[in-house]
């Protein structure tokens, strides 16, 4: 028989009727960085529309998530000091926990997600204590378990340990369920690869580290047993949702993370998968709405259940005009 597949294609209606996934606003979660200092609003110069943000003005930006109907944000700190230890990552007082509280009282409709980890906060950038030149995995556990705790303290609804360390998701869950916090999700940052791609967060973030890379602790980008391997023991350890970074060069694993496993799937599509996008614009090279509609999709049709992006205002707006 001649097989006519145009037929399911013929006119909007019958297209919008077959359409096998949809993006809409309350996919996305945005990524907001938070500052010390007062009236700050500066615009970061790598991430075009995405902004360092002082205390004192989260209301403005609050106020155009909450517009844009974006249910999610994940916050990064940028500490006024940094030391060996990242002190400042889990004090009362630190820039994320003030941040968390601020916007606490300003709304009800957010889920207040906070990246766990120390990098912005250690004066060598590496994402953990060090030893003797590498990361000490199970001193780092312990840090990691404070500064969760005092994200929860302070209203956080989920945290996302971005470190790597092994053993984090069963630490996390017993200091958090110890202090009563058993309601506070985490969001694992379970196959994280070691990627070029979080160039413009770095600088975003000043998270670079001061010498070496992240390869002992991060995933090799030639791996996909390890990412199920690593995403299974979280989900041993009690994770609630996990996370594949980056999204776009890893639907691959995205994919095969959504079919072996019954967890929530999030996709971080990371600063440099933006700032890619953002130049060809700006160069006059590209349909910039049409390719971040196309790109956010995928992470979609891959089975994604949500995504972060900095595209989240932007796309929830142009998804509107729709
Ligand atoms: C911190 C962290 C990073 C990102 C999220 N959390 C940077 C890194 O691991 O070096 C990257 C996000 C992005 O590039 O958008 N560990
Ligand atoms: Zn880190």
């Amino acid at each position: 028989m001649f097989k006519r597949g145009r037929r399911l294609r013929i006119n909007n209606e019958i297209r919008d009727l077959v359409r096998e996934n949809t993006l809409s606003a309350s996919d996305f979660i945005y990524p907001l960085f938070v500052v010390e200092g007062e009236n700050i609003k500066n615009e970061i110069s790598s991430l075009p529309g995405n902004y360092h943000v002082s205390i004192d003005r989260l209301d403005e930006v609050v106020k155009e998530i909450l517009e844009a109907k974006v249910k999610g944000v994940i916050l990064f700190g940028i500490p006024a000091h940094k030391d060996a230890c990242g002190t400042e990552a889990s004090t009362e007082d630190g820039i994320v926990q003030k941040a968390v509280r601020k916007i606490r009282e300003l709304t009800d409709k957010l889920l207040v997600i906070t990246d766990v980890c120390m990098c912005e906060y250690t004066d060598h950038g590496h994402c953990g204590i060090l030893n003797d030149k590498d990361v000490d995995n199970d001193k780092t556990l312990k840090r990691l378990g404070e500064i969760a705790l005092s994200h929860a303290k302070a209203g956080a609804h989920v945290v996302a340990p971005s470190d790597m360390m092994d053993g984090r998701v069963e630490y996390i869950r017993e200091v958090l369920d110890k202090n009563g916090f058993e309601y506070v999700s985490i969001m694992g940052y379970s196959a994280k690869y070691c990627s070029a791609f979080y160039g413009p967060f770095r600088e975003a973030a000043d998270s670079t580290p001061s010498f070496g890379d992240r390869r002992t602790y991060q995933m090799d980008p030639a791996n996909t047993r390890e990412a199920l391997k690593e995403v299974q023991w979280d989900v041993e350890e009690g994770v609630d949702m996990v996370i594949v970074k980056p999204a776009l060069s890893y639907l691959d694993i995205m994919h095969q993370v959504r079919s072996n496993f019954n967890v929530p799937v999030v996709a971080y599509s990371v600063s440099g998968e933006f700032a890619m996008v953002k130049a060809a614009a700006k160069m006059g090279w590209i349909d910039e709405k049409k390719i971040a509609l196309e790109m956010l999709l995928s992470m979609k049709r891959a089975g994604a259940d949500m995504i972060i992006t900095y595209y989240a205002l932007e796309a929830s707006k142009w998804l509107k005009e729709n």
